[in-house]
Formats: structure tokens, sequence, C-alpha cells
């Protein structure tokens, strides 16, 4: 296996998707077993499909915090949090998943690029979204304290933008010219933007651009290296600090 080498002029941005969490036992989206193919996207990720059913997509999501809330973190978590003990700043890491599991592993530059399972905030008003535990009941709505409305999980929709202060973290970071740039692709599957256009920026800055990935993704032709196999056993495994 290529080797991803590491030294004092290199800056790491790694992109991470579900395929990390599959392996503590969260699932993923598309392909065999996926999230989607059992939930219609459209009534249960979609502010349309909120306004429509709340109810159901807050089971969705309940039931998705409890068992987030039950898996620990894997050893391709762990090894993603060593490299950032080892890089500090010069590493960030931006991820699709909204588990927490990259914090719980010890990860601490983390842009959470779709939003949190354990943060919630009101579908009505701007008060300011609040860490939230709670496994609601089926059936249960809990309103906003300010202005009555509905709470809603603190999480980026299908349709909805991205949080541009993520994104400007993002482009900072690739577009800071004092050292190397790396950027790292794991367990996503390449299929939603704007996080699978990351690889093009990377690219446009000079970047080397690696994926590990269990299959082929949508977009594998756009990265230098592919490596393919299971995050929690190709991460350990993958990093040479010069
Ligand atoms: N190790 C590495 N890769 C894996 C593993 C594993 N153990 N298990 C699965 N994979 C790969 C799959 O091959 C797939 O390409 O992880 C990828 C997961 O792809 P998706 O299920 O599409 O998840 P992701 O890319 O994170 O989806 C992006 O889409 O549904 C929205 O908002 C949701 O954040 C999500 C976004």
């Amino acid at each position: 296996m290529d080797s991803l080498h590491l030294d004092d002029n290199t800056r790491l941005l790694v992109l991470t998707g579900a395929g990390v969490s599959a392996e503590s036992g969260i699932r993923t989206f598309r392909g065999a077993d996926g999230l989607w193919e059992d939930q219609p996207v459209e009534k249960v990720a979609t502010p349309e499909g909120f306004a429509a059913d709340p109810r159901l997509v807050w089971r969705f999501y309940s039931e998705r915090r409890a068992a987030a809330g039950a898996c620990e973190p894997n050893a391709g978590h762990r090894a993603l949090a060593e490299w950032e003990r080892r890089l500090g700043e010069r590493f960030l890491l931006a991820t699709q998943n909204i588990d927490g599991l990259h914090q719980r592993a010890g990860s601490q530059r983390v842009v959470e690029l779709h939003g949190s399972l354990f943060r919630t905030r009101c579908a009505h008003c701007t008060r300011k979204p609040f860490e939230d535990r709670t496994v609601y009941p089926v059936g249960h709505l809990e309103r906003c304290d300010e202005c009555r409305g509905l709470l809603r999980p603190d999480i980026v929709w299908f349709g909805e933008m991205l949080e541009e202060e993520n994104l400007r973290q993002v482009r900072d970071f690739l577009l800071r010219g004092d050292t190397r740039l790396v950027f790292l692709a794991v367990g996503t599957s390449g299929a939603v933007w704007p996080a699978a256009g990351f690889v093009d920026g990377a690219r446009g800055v000079g970047g080397r651009t690696w994926l590990v990935n269990a299959d082929p993704a949508d977009n594998t032709d756009r990265f230098h290296h592919f490596v393919q196999g299971r995050s929690g056993e190709v991460l350990p495994r993958l990093a040479v600090f010069d």
C-alpha cells in the first residue's frame, strides 16, 4: 500500500463520510442496506418533508440519535485524531458525518459540514442552536421556548445551504500558501456537493489527492491515489511522518 508522507512542510485536509463510521456500526446512506434504501430522502431529510410530517422526521432522527449514542469510535477515527495531534494547525477535518464520533475519538479541528445529530435548533426563529442528546418519544414534537415554533435537528437537509462559515474554513485551509497541501477523502461516495468538489479545489492549488474507500466512488478518477479498503484498517497504517 502507498504511504501518505506527512512532514513539517505538509498540511492535510481530510474529508470523511459515512464509510468512516460504518465500522462503528452506523449505517451508510447508499449501496447495500443504505439508509436511503428504506427511508425516502424526500420525507425525512428535506425542509418540505419536515413541514409535511415533523413527527416522522423526528422519529427518524431520534432513532439515529439513539443508535449513534450507543456506538463507539473505531480505529479510523482514532488514527485521524492522532494525525491531528501530530500536525496541529496543519490539519483540518471536514466531515459530512453528524454522529459526533470524530470528537469522541479526540478530534478537535472538526468542521461539521452537514450539522450534528446532537444539536437542535428552532425551525422558525434565529435562536442559537443548542446541544440536545434527547431521544424524543415517537410522535413527540418539541417547541421553541422563545417563539413556540417547532424545533428541528440542526442538520443540513437536501436543498439547504451549508453554513458559509464552515465552507470558509475549508477554503481558507485549501488556499493557505505556506505549506504543501495533501487532501484525503475517506469513506464517502462522492455523490453529494459541495464536498464532492473539494478534490478539485485541492488539485486547483497543486495539492496531492488521496481517496480511501471500500469501493470506487463517483469521483475516484479525480484522485491521484486510490486505496481500496476499510478505513479502520487502512488509516492506522497509511501515514508516515517524515
Ligand atoms: N471503510 C471505507 N469506506 C467505506 C466503508 C468502510 N468500512 N464502508 C462503506 N464505505 C464507503 C462506501 O463504499 C461508500 O462509497 O463509504 C461510502 C459511503 O457513501 P454514502 O453512503 O453515500 O455516504 P456519504 O458519502 O457520507 O454521503 C454524503 O449524503 O445522504 C447525504 O448528508 C448525507 O452526509 C451524507 C452525504
